[in-house]
């Protein structure tokens, strides 16, 4: 099955085409990189010609509040309009589990305008949900740092890792749309204050984590209720996802032995 993936050279695009294309499907990575552009619609009516499905997993270069609900709002608009008119079968999107407790921030309002966008469409759609993907956790910290102190939110997150997320919105594109939405965890909740701290700690990191109950954007949960998510992957993969190496995106009819650094594709995801 012809498979596009817009974002395919991102975090969870390249995991993603690769687990497709490794179950025999024609992937397509498509981004600015390959010529293919959402915002302008270039590149996007000869990508889709013949495919089965669509699935969005880009995300926008500028998150100030206007740039961020511009990507999300025009990209959708033109995946819409050029998937239907390419006979797209099937729309999946990725989006972020609890957007709708987050409306203070910009990028949630756009998640959410992209998610209603894809409601309203005639294309039959799959909307999966993740929570935060453990590679990002330490983005956080980063950008919540002040000298040697990392200020954040003791806000329940449950993480989880992008290798799992990758293969969630693979069997979804695989399936038939749902029309509704998936969402999708890691196995454990942690205060964002603690698992920064144990991910430092692991790490060696000097820095001093400090809980800070006055941070807007995380002092809400971000965690997905008990029993109605699908929960992948452990804690162990947790403390080690940073430290892996980018995944190399596969060409198409590669399997894992050509990989160039000889590691096998699907790893983390113990427990399932
Ligand atoms: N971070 C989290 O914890 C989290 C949690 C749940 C859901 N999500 C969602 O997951 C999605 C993917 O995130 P990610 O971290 O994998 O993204 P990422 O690594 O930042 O990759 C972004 C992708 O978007 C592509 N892109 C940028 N501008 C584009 C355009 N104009 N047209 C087409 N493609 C464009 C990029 O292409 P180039 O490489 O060619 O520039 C790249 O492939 C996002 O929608 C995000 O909201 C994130």
């Amino acid at each position: 099955m012809k498979i596009v993936v817009i974002g395919g050279s991102g975090l969870i695009g390249s995991k993603l085409v690769n687990k497709l294309r490794e179950r025999g499907h024609e992937a397509v990575a498509a981004s600015p990189k390959s010529g293919v552009d959402t915002l302008t619609g270039e590149g996007l009516a000869e990508v889709l010609k013949g495919a089965s499905v669509v699935v969005d997993v880009s995300n926008s270069p500028s998150w100030e509040d206007a740039d961020v609900m511009k990507f999300f709002e025009t990209s959708t608009r033109n995946l819409i309009t050029y998937g239907t008119a390419a006979g797209v079968g099937h729309l999946v999107a990725l989006s972020v589990v609890g957007s709708e407790r987050l409306l203070e921030s910009g990028y949630f309002r756009a998640k959410i305008a992209q998610e209603n966008l894809i409601k309203g469409s005639s294309l039959p759609y799959s909307i999966v949900r993740a929570t935060q993907f453990f590679e990002f956790v330490k983005g956080i910290a980063d950008f919540s740092t002040k000298g040697n102190e990392v200020h954040l939110s003791t806000a329940l997150i449950q993480p989880i890792a992008a290798d799992d997320v990758a293969s969630a919105v693979g069997e979804v594109a695989e399936g038939s749309p749902v029309n509704g939405t998936v969402e999708v965890g890691g196995p454990e909740q942690f205060g964002l204050d603690e698992l920064v701290r144990r991910g430092l700690a692991a790490r060696k990191d000097p820095r001093e984590v400090v809980a800070d109950r006055k941070r807007v954007l995380i002092d809400r949960p971000v965690h997905v209720p008990a029993g109605i998510c699908d929960v992948r992957g452990t804690v162990g993969t947790a403390l080690e996802v940073d430290r892996r190496e980018p995944e190399p995106v596969l060409r198409p009819g590669q399997r894992d032995e050509d990989r160039p650094d000889g590691r096998p594709v699907r790893q983390g995801r113990q427990g399932q």
